[in-house]
């Protein structure tokens, strides 16, 4: 107190504290526009109060940053793209900067500053709130949006809720929610790109800012939207396209696509919490294939390890990892291992020691290494927003591929800690460029699984597969998804469906549910049910809790085991189609799992609460998933023409139909037009299907093609060539069905194709390339009659269903079908 006096001192804490309430308090908007530079396709604002820069990524995304004080240097863990070099007009007068792409319009209102995006032809696609627009309380920013009029709002990714999110309110911050209810918010995942619905126009945008975030869709006000974080600054991508799926591939273009995953990865996983020893893993494996359940996948839980310790094995449980590992893999089986990030304190033990050494934990501000508590005791976590951090676990995950394991899980990445309160004063590197738990936490479940992924790829020198529980927007770049801790309850089936529909059209393909529930016991409805929805989505992965009764599919009587069996035998089936699909999401980001919305964004049905579960698997199958009590269900069918899948019987678009439902089957229905590529059944992925690939054609109104696709599921050699692609069009107007010439060098596992029609005149004539081929009517089953059960076999298809084939060999040219 040597330079100043001490009243003097008094003065100036009361003048700070008393401007520091003041920003608390006040709601600072940014004001008047006082100075614009435009330079290429870049605008920089400086306002009365903030700082704005305008981007423009593409003709249809522009981006907005702003911030009460200078921009600082950019940098995002979600988006890897730079902007392209497009054709653009800027220009400015008095009143308002205007911005003009081929694809839309932008205006910049000057006093005060206010944005609206109009589309070529003038509507309004989205504006600020005029009165409201951007604006700081403290260090939170929010930019509000006028609430169009009957505006919708669907993605966010993971979030509880309905498909429209009208009326709601969500935060993010990725939480540990064990046996979350299914209105729970937050839970495990932060994706912050939503969609905007509204006078058939749509929009995305993506709020790219790791702080917790808050969107708001109307709930508590019937003035606006907004998105806004707890710091950091403004900053969004505004993406328009007249359709969805266009929004979907602008949003994965910023923030990337899933990698091919490995063929076995889509194939049915067994798991619990957990299997061992390894000879119970051993029985679990042999059981499937005694009872002829195919199977590809078995997981391990925590209880591998030695004390919940990471990277080390338990000797009695596991004496001799890479023996089981080949055993299994003999079998038809690869092994996934639970990871979880926590690094157990203790003396001796070797990822201990050599992270301590390395120095690559998260540590408090003064420098101690956090210290949290979480299954294996008191740990410490690796900084995964460090080049030196990811670096380390990237070895450390190595000892897994070397001891034979396919798969890594990320668990407890939130980061999950007892008590899930990890302090705000735990700094996160951030690549060099120091932060707090307040803009990391967020972050850490994409960078840990961006180090696994990394280090499994290396190690393996083959396709790896990832599964994460935490994520943020970005992460389907490294790996697939689960939601978490769900309940064996059936509304917690139809909440798990709205996930992965959700997860899809915010950028995330390849994600799963655990198949029964977590927590609690499934009833045998329940189970069968959810065993059914689990054939059609991308991971397929039944597992249960530690203390819940077993639930492989034989634990449920003959009946269950029978239609599970019938299922899984079809996922097997018809993974040519779904490999195709995940081919097809790999390159352009659209999901498997697509909610109707995707194709029929302004039918206001398929938002209605009753048909929102309703969902597309790929382009062919749309999946009614019901309570599993239910004797009857409402379906909407949308605009198309729809095929029962067991009766080929059809179903008109734009209407609703009551349906009676049994446990036997599941409702799905296949859209005319649809082109699905079948094999044969295989009991694992590492089994051959028989020569014949068989290519189902659904009589249509509609031309329609698929892009079949197929590679040797496990390399990289596909990004050197290493496939085998042909597109096949149908065209019904022209009575042609069209294979394309074969691109890639890979040769195909299958030398003959039969293509069987549906829907087709039984006196169909079929010519191949100019010459008449035969054609056989005979019954096509996409699910065995249940024999015990079923005597009368009622899967078999309704002899009004006329149902043809032929065959013809391969060929790598172009086949021309005429129907
Ligand atoms: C929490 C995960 O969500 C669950 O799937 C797992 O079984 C347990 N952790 C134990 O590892």
């Amino acid at each position: 107190m040597n330079k100043i006096s001490l009243p003097a001192f008094f003065l100036l804490m009361l003048l700070f504290s008393y401007s520091h309430s003041r920003a608390q308090t006040q709601v600072v908007t940014a004001g008047k526009v006082n100075t614009v530079s435009i330079s290429g396709q870049q605008v920089k604002i400086k306002t009365e109060n903030a700082y704005a820069e305008i981007t423009i990524y593409s003709p249809a995304v522009i981006r907005v940053r702003m911030d009460k004080k200078p921009l600082s240097a950019d940098f995002s863990y979600a988006v890897t793209t730079d902007p392209q070099t497009i054709k653009a007009q800027i220009t400015q007068n008095n009143s308002e900067i205007s911005i003009v792409t081929d694809s839309l319009r932008m205006h910049i209102r000057k006093n005060p500053f206010a944005i609206s995006f109009f589309s070529p032809s003038g509507e309004v696609i989205n504006e600020d709130e005029p009165g409201l627009t951007t604006s700081w309380i403290g260090d939170e920013v929010t930019t509000y949006k006028k609430m169009q009029e009957q505006e919708r709002f669907i993605g966010l990714g993971e979030k509880t809720g309905n498909l429209d999110r009208k009326g709601e309110g969500y935060t993010n911050w990725n939480s540990d929610v064990f046996g979350y209810a299914t209105n729970k918010d937050p839970i495990y995942a932060t994706i912050p790109f939503y969609i905007g619905i509204h006078h058939h126009l749509n929009y995305g945008i993506f709020f790219d800012n790791s702080y917790q975030s808050d969107f708001n869709f109307g709930a508590s006000n019937n003035r606006f939207s907004s998105f806004g974080a707890r710091g950091g600054e403004m900053n969004y991508y505004f993406i328009y396209h007249p359709q969805m799926a266009d929004i979907i591939k602008s949003y994965t273009s910023l923030t990337g696509r899933m990698p091919l995953p490995p063929l076995w990865s889509l194939g049915y996983q067994q798991n619990r919490y957990s299997y061992y020893p390894d000879t119970e893993v051993l029985r679990i494996a042999q059981t499937l294939r005694e009872k002829k359940i195919p199977a590809d996948g078995i997981t391990l839980d925590i209880h591998y390890m030695d004390a919940y310790k990471l990277f080390t094995w338990n000797k009695e449980r596991f004496p001799n990892p890479q023996q089981l590992t080949n055993r299994l893999r003999e079998m038809g089986f690869r092994v996934t291992v639970i990871v979880d990030p926590g690094i157990k304190v203790e003396n001796g033990y070797a990822a201990y020691e050599s992270g301590k050494k390395e120095n690559i934990f998260l540590q408090y501000s003064d420098g101690e290494n956090y210290t949290g508590q979480v299954w294996p005791g008191w740990c410490h976590f690796p900084d995964f927003t460090s080049s030196k951090g990811r670096s380390w676990w990237k070895e450390q995950v190595k000892s897994y591929i070397r001891d034979g394991v396919s798969g890594i899980w990320n668990d407890m990445n939130e980061i999950a800690t007892w008590g899930q309160k990890m302090p705000n004063n735990v700094i996160f590197n951030f690549e060099g460029h120091p932060t707090t738990h307040l803009q990391g936490h967020n972050i850490y479940g994409l960078q840990m699984a961006r180090a696994s992924y990394e280090g499994a790829r290396e190690a393996l020198q083959k396709r790896p597969f990832l599964l994460t529980r935490a994520a943020y927007a970005g992460s389907q770049r490294y790996s697939a998804l689960w939601t978490g801790d769900n309940r064996a309850e059936e509304d917690h089936m139809l909440l798990g469906v709205r996930l992965l529909n959700s997860l899809g059209l915010s950028g995330f393909p390849f994600t799963g549910m655990d198949i029964g529930g977590f927590t609690g016991n499934p009833t045998v409805s329940l189970y069968t049910r959810w065993m059914q929805i689990g054939a059609f989505i991308p991971y397929f992965r039944n597992h249960t809790g530690v203390n819940t009764k077993s639930a492989e599919p034989w634990a449920f009587g003959e009946e269950a085991l029978e239609i599970t069996r019938n299922y899984i035998n079809l996922r097997y089936r018809l993974l040519p189609y779904l490999y195709s699909t995940m081919y097809e999401s790999s390159r352009i980001g659209i999901p498997v799992v697509r909610t109707l919305a995707i194709n029929n964004t302004f039918d206001a049905n398929v938002y209605d609460t009753r048909f929102q579960q309703q969902y597309q698997f790929g382009p062919a199958f749309m999946v009614a998933p019901f309570e599993s009590t239910k004797e009857f269900g409402s379906i909407y069918f949308p605009k198309g023409k729809w095929y029962n899948l067991y009766t080929d019987a059809i179903s008109n678009g734009q209407q609703e139909v009551i349906t009676p439902l049994s446990i036997k089957t599941l409702p799905v229905y296949v859209k005319g037009s649809s082109i699905i590529p079948m094999q044969s059944l295989i009991q694992s992925t590492h089994e051959k299907p028989s020569d014949t690939l068989f290519l189902h054609l659904y009589k249509g109104d509609e031309a329609n093609s698929f892009v079949y696709y197929e590679d040797d599921g496990e390399s990289f050699s596909y990004e050197k060539g290493g496939y085998y692609e042909r597109a096949i069009t149908y065209d019904p107007a022209a009575g042609k069905l069209t294979l394309s010439k074969v691109t890639g060098s890979y040769t195909s596992q299958f030398k003959y194709i039969r293509l069987i029609l549906h829907g087709f005149d039984s006196n169909q004539r079929i010519s191949v390339n100019g010459s008449s081929v035969s054609v056989s009517t005979s019954p096509f089953s996409f699910l065995s009659p249940i024999s015990r059960f079923d005597p009368q076999g009622s899967f078999i298809p309704a002899e009004s269903c006329t149902i043809q084939q032929a065959t013809f060999a391969n060929s790598n040219e172009f086949i021309n079908v005429g129907l």
